[in-house]
């Protein structure tokens, strides 16, 4: 669905007197009004989005790279999404699944049953968030194995609860003066060639863990996102999901696949998990499942699913019905219009257009292009003998985007890296608007970084 240029009706003319509906005059309210906490990558205020565009207070047009963080992979405003939502609006927002059920939560449990991979009976929980999910997860693991224990990963990102917190493997700056976490969470090191851990190294590490702390007969279930989020687009080599298979049916542990950032067509595939062919017992989901609207789940075996009793689950605006109706259109929109083939076609040409991009604008500074399908990052280093993280370049790599009307989003250990989260329903000539954008402001940085060294 090819995505029209429309300005919004209404828009401030200039900022230089920060009128009152100007981005700065609303970054001061902002600063004045919210906690400091809660950062935003870009200091501008949305007025209008439409699939891959977006336009500020000010009436700017911005090619949108990020999409919300992975929520959009059918675009802003997708139209069967929000005829879906204001439909369900006409008959009822709000009943609470726990007080009167409704059928759209059942429709999307239905569908969510059926579209997660594993030849068995499957049942879903619905929430709002992410965390919650994850936290959900957690607490049917350790309810249907009676036992306490979880294994993370290093560079994993599960959420900003305690309990998720727990499970992060990023110090700053989520977990950075929060703690106590909860107790019975270990962390393993996460296989990342990037940084010289090999597959062999990490299930290693896990063997270890397991003999000096994690005792196996403790453990309810081992988390991992399938291609790590936050932690910059590293792809889980498919032999650690089949060890990690092998040592949770060993056990008795349950293998979680954390696929919030990575379901919903991102990788090519309704799960990431799925390019591996190993099946989890547990799915957590949310973003992308319902086009902008909050929700998210948990799809896992029936028996597992029901291991708490009924009350043990739940919230009160847990499966919103406003929201299920979304996320019914949006798992539809991905079916009919094509999404998961668009989403790997789309991968392997973006791959292409770096691969040239960093040859031509900046030699031996592109260090990597990867991910699965459109769940794509590169990352940027000093030079690609030594590898050295440069989250300076990166960051004028995002700021410069910006500038130029391109919204980017970083990730990665280091902060070094750009993750590509553009909706799967741009057309072919806003992708390559916006790829014209990052090389132009990628070769701004570079020139920058040669004016100061020649200075
Ligand atoms: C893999 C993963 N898990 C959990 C979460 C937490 O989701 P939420 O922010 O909706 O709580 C995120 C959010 O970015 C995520 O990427």
């Amino acid at each position: 669905m090819p995505a029209k240029s429309k300005t919004p009706a209404k828009s401030a003319k200039t900022k230089a007197t920060a009128p009152a509906g100007s981005n700065a005059a609303l970054l001061a309210r902002r600063e004045a009004a919210v906690a400091r906490g809660v950062a935003s990558a870009a200091p501008i205020f949305a007025a209008r989005a439409e699939n891959a565009e977006l336009w500020d207070v000010e009436g700017k047009r911005y090619i949108d790279f990020a999409g919300g963080i992975a929520v959009l992979n059918t675009g802003h405003r997708h139209p069967g999404v929000i005829a879906a939502a204001k439909a369900q609006e006409d008959l009822y927002t709000h009943t609470s699944f726990q007080v009167v059920p409704y059928e759209p939560y059942v429709a999307l449990a239905e569908k969510l049953n059926a579209l997660a991979p594993g030849d068995f009976a499957k049942k879903s929980l619905l929430v709002t968030t992410g965390a919650e999910a994850v936290e959900n997860a957690v607490k049917i693991a350790r309810a249907y194995t009676r036992r306490p224990g979880v294994i993370a990963f290093s560079a994993g990102y599960h959420g900003r609860t305690l309990l998720t917190l727990g499970l992060t493997g990023k110090v700053t700056p989520y977990k950075k003066d929060v703690g106590p976490f909860p107790g019975d969470i270990w962390r393993a090191p996460f296989p990342d060639a990037r940084n010289g851990i090999t597959v062999d190294d990490a299930l290693k590490a896990l063997d270890t863990l397991m003999k000096t702390d994690a005792d196996p007969d403790r453990v309810a279930a081992i988390i991992l996102e399938p291609v790590l989020g936050e932690g910059g687009y590293h792809p889980v080599p498919t032999e650690m999901w089949q060890a990690l298979r092998a040592i949770c049916d060993k056990h008795g542990i349950l293998l979680i696949a954390d696929e919030i950032q990575s379901g919903f067509a991102r990788t090519g595939a309704w799960f990431a998990i799925e390019h591996s062919g190993v099946v989890p017992d547990l799915i957590t989901v949310a973003k992308s499942m319902a086009g902008g609207y909050p929700i998210a789940g948990v799809i896992g075996r029936a028996e597992v699913m029901d291991a708490l009793a009924p009350g043990g689950l739940g919230g009160t605006y847990g499966g919103n019905p406003v929201a299920c109706a979304a996320a019914l259109a949006a798992i539809e929109a991905i079916e009919t219009e094509g999404l998961l083939a668009r989403s790997t076609a789309m991968g392997e040409s973006l791959r292409a257009r770096f691969a040239d991009m960093g040859a031509r604008v900046a030699p031996f500074r592109m260090w990597d292009i990867r991910g699965l399908g459109a769940m794509l990052a590169v990352e940027f280093v000093t030079d690609f003998d030594s590898a050295t993280p440069d989250a300076t370049l990166t960051k004028a790599v995002v700021a410069n985007a910006l500038k130029r009307g391109l919204i980017l989003l970083g990730c990665g250990m280091h902060g070094n890296a750009v993750r590509i989260m553009v909706p799967i329903t741009a057309s072919d000539e806003i992708v390559a608007e916006g790829m014209a954008i990052f090389e132009a402001a990628l070769a701004e940085a570079i020139a920058a970084e040669q004016k100061l060294a020649a200075e």
